[in-house]
């Protein structure tokens, strides 16, 4: 059975365009099927990706209420799409206890740093003042905590040469872009496949 996934987003949701592009027709083909993409802002450039693509697109505006009433509301409108995973990508706000806790263990995050180096906003800003050689962006599971759950894995990015805070984000979110699609066809197919390679694991039969 395909996995039904619900997207988070708050922006530009390159990220979720790439996921859902694999979705359709590309590494997570046989993996899943992206049922609703949910933003926390009207605004959101993502919002109209997501419609082109053909995905229903919800928003829950998180400005003007409490984080409790955020929450809720959010949780409500995520049961709705009965999602397997809740994939955030790029979203911008603290998830609250009552949606870490209705979808604990399902909820699978990407952040442009090494999790154990730099969590929060800004990675790629992080990145670059330090004049890094190299960075990762990590995929993990999220948990209460910020940034702080299970990594599932990193890829490395080479920052070599990269002399402007632009192109440290373009090398840093194409990785992303393939890396995000790759590890979650792994999730998808069972946690305890031993393949290395994406290519390697079989997805729906
Ligand atoms: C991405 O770089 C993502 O890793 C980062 O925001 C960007 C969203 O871009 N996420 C975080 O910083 C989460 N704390 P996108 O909207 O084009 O996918």
């Amino acid at each position: 059975m395909k996995k039904r996934i619900v997207i988070l987003i708050s922006g530009r949701g390159s990220n979720m365009a790439a996921i859902a592009a694999s979705a359709k027709s590309g590494i997570l083909s046989d993996c899943c099927i992206v049922t609703a993409v949910v933003s926390n802002r009207s605004e959101a450039p993502g919002l109209e990706l997501a419609g082109k693509s053909g995905i229903p697109a919800v928003v829950v505006e998180s400005s003007g209420i409490s984080g409790i009433e955020f929450d809720r509301k959010l949780t409500k409108a995520v049961e709705i799409f009965s999602p397997d995973y809740i994939i955030l990508a790029g979203f911008m706000k603290v998830l609250g206890p009552v949606f870490i806790s209705r979808f604990t263990g399902k909820i699978i995050n990407i952040h442009p740093a090494d999790t154990k180096l730099h969590r929060g906003l800004g990675g790629y800003e992080w990145a670059f003042k330090k004049r890094l050689g190299t960075t990762k962006v990590t995929v993990h599971f999220v948990d209460e905590g910020l940034d702080t759950g299970e990594i599932l894995g990193q890829r490395e990015v080479d920052l070599r040469g990269a002399d402007t805070l632009e192109e440290v984000e373009r090398r840093g979110l194409a990785a992303e872009h393939e890396f995000f699609s790759e590890i979650l066809r792994k999730i998808f197919a069972g946690r305890d496949s031993n393949a290395n390679e994406w290519s390697d694991i079989k997805c729906a039969e």
